[in-house]
């Protein structure tokens, strides 16, 4: 069956990773500037350009055939250190967004993917509760300065991800590695999040208000005691924190249990902070999805974990695993990423309905895509891979849906070629190749693009089905 008619067929970005411009029109720092320029790592100074390529983007998003473009504001355009608003900054969305309607694009907001203006990374970041407030601030000016030309709004991007990396892996600003930390950081993130959706509500903006989830549905690698067990732990370390939070505002109690056993101090939560998540939950989720995690115990070693940014010089050095809770492990039928990112649609099948069960709220996949090496010098890029993939991922999703999930929109990951954090512009996830190396940065379609508007056209129609049955 095909998608209902206001399915919601998009694609994504997000600021730092395309925008460019990053000293233009009153921007000011954000941590990833500060991190990745004290460090000499490849940058996103430049980027995509998209504050200079904006009309190009959206034009091509509408040539494509797509119906909504999810993107995100970067704080530091938007608030000065001093508390002032930088209209320069609004100025800046109000013309994608107004690009957007024009093209009959529907806007899909992300407050925050991961753009911390550098001034409060300098005061604690996310280890700091002030950090709350002043996100508080900067949500209040968004929400009343774009009330009514923005419908779906989200507040956070993966805070799973960006918290997980940022505090106990350490590859990303602010390169912390403690599990008190992370906690610590974890739950002013979440507490934010409430707060944020709290004064949506109190202002009675038009539209509804989610957040985005970095999706690892568990599997077990055998049915015993011992893997359940650990496959709790993994849910928990992995999607519960955020989702039950968001969705039910309810952290998990085992969760907090376990953290306490690894004398965890949680002195940090205050009963009315909690009693402010507890009240205040999400209208949907969004959720990237790139792979499921496969789980088994994890039970005589220490803690370690390492993520692959440095694609085929490093594959298969990827390795999570949590002392005394579980471990994440490969599947040898499957196939892998030179990033390690394991392909496995059958993942969001299982995810959209464990999701849809559990939570029993509007879903959208906000993110999904497939990152490659890709040359673009010799003209048009044939992705046939992507394509699959895609394909794939969307008949994963219309099986969920046929199966009862609410499931209102997908974004492919991403509109065009951008800056992928650690792994730099070389890992390319684009509908649309840019040309890094050519001074206008140029663009042009790739296979993939000309592929996912006729899917569009047809609304999934010509989607080639499989069942997992
Ligand atoms: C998600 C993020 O984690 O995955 C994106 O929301 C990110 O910002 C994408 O780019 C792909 O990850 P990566 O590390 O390959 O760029």
């Amino acid at each position: 069956m095909p998608m209902k008619e206001n399915f919601l067929w998009g694609s994504a970005t997000a600021s730092y990773q395309c925008e460019g411009a990053w000293k233009e029109d009153g921007r000011i720092a954000s941590n990833w500037d500060t991190y990745l320029h004290d460090n000499h790592y490849e940058n996103g100074d430049v980027a995509s350009d998209f504050y200079h390529h904006y009309k190009e983007d959206i034009a091509m998003m509408k040539k494509g055939g797509q119906n909504a473009y999810r993107f995100s504001f970067a704080w530091p355009r938007i608030v000065h250190e001093d508390g002032t608003i930088n209209t320069k900054g609004l100025d800046f969305y109000h013309r994608i967004i107004d690009e957007c309607h024009r093209n009959a694009i529907e806007p899909f907001v992300t407050l925050y993917h991961w753009d911390l203006p550098e001034y409060l990374e300098a005061k604690g970041g996310w280890l700091n509760r002030d950090t709350c407030d002043a996100y508080l601030k900067y949500a209040e000016i968004c929400f009343r300065e774009f009330n009514g030309e923005v419908k779906y709004w989200t507040t956070f991007n993966e805070p799973k991800w960006i918290v997980v990396s940022g505090y106990l892996v350490g590859n990303y600003p602010p390169a912390v590695q403690c599990a008190a930390k992370t906690v610590q950081a974890a739950y002013h993130m979440m507490l934010a999040s409430a707060m944020a959706v709290k004064k949506f509500r109190e202002l009675n903006i038009a539209g509804t208000i989610g957040i985005v989830h970095s999706y690892s549905p568990v599997n077990g690698v055998d049915n015993t005691s011992s893997t359940r067990a650990a496959m709790r732990y993994a849910d928990n370390f992995m999607n519960n924190w955020v989702l039950d939070t968001a969705a039910k505002g309810e952290i998990p109690a085992d969760l907090l249990d376990a953290l306490k056993e690894k004398k965890i101090c949680l002195s940090f939560m205050k009963e009315a902070d909690l009693k402010l998540i507890q009240s205040q939950h999400v209208d949907f989720l969004g959720l990237n999805y790139y792979a499921r995690a496969l789980i088994k115990p994890y039970e005589g070693g220490e803690t370690s974990l390492i993520v692959n940014n440095s694609g085929s010089k490093a594959k298969g050095c990827t390795t999570t695993r949590i002392k005394n809770w579980f471990e994440q492990v490969r599947d040898p039928n499957s196939e892998y990423t030179e990033w390690d990112t394991e392909i496995y649609p059958k993942g969001l099948y299982d995810g959209l309905l464990m999701a849809n069960k559990r939570y029993h709220l509007p879903m959208y996949i906000t993110e999904n895509g497939v990152g490659m090496y890709e040359d673009v010098s010799a003209g048009i890029v044939k992705d046939d891979y992507r394509i699959s993939f895609m394909n794939d991922h969307i008949n994963a999703l219309m099986n969920a849906m046929d199966d009862g999930a609410d499931v209102r929109g997908y974004f492919a990951w991403s509109s065009f070629d951008l800056y992928s954090w650690k792994n730099g512009c070389e890992k390319r996830y684009g509908l649309v190749a840019v040309d890094f190396k050519d001074q206008n940065l140029k663009r042009f379609p790739k296979k993939s693009y000309m592929w996912y508007r006729s899917v569009i056209e047809k609304n999934g129609g010509n989607i080639l089905r499989k069942s997992y049955k």
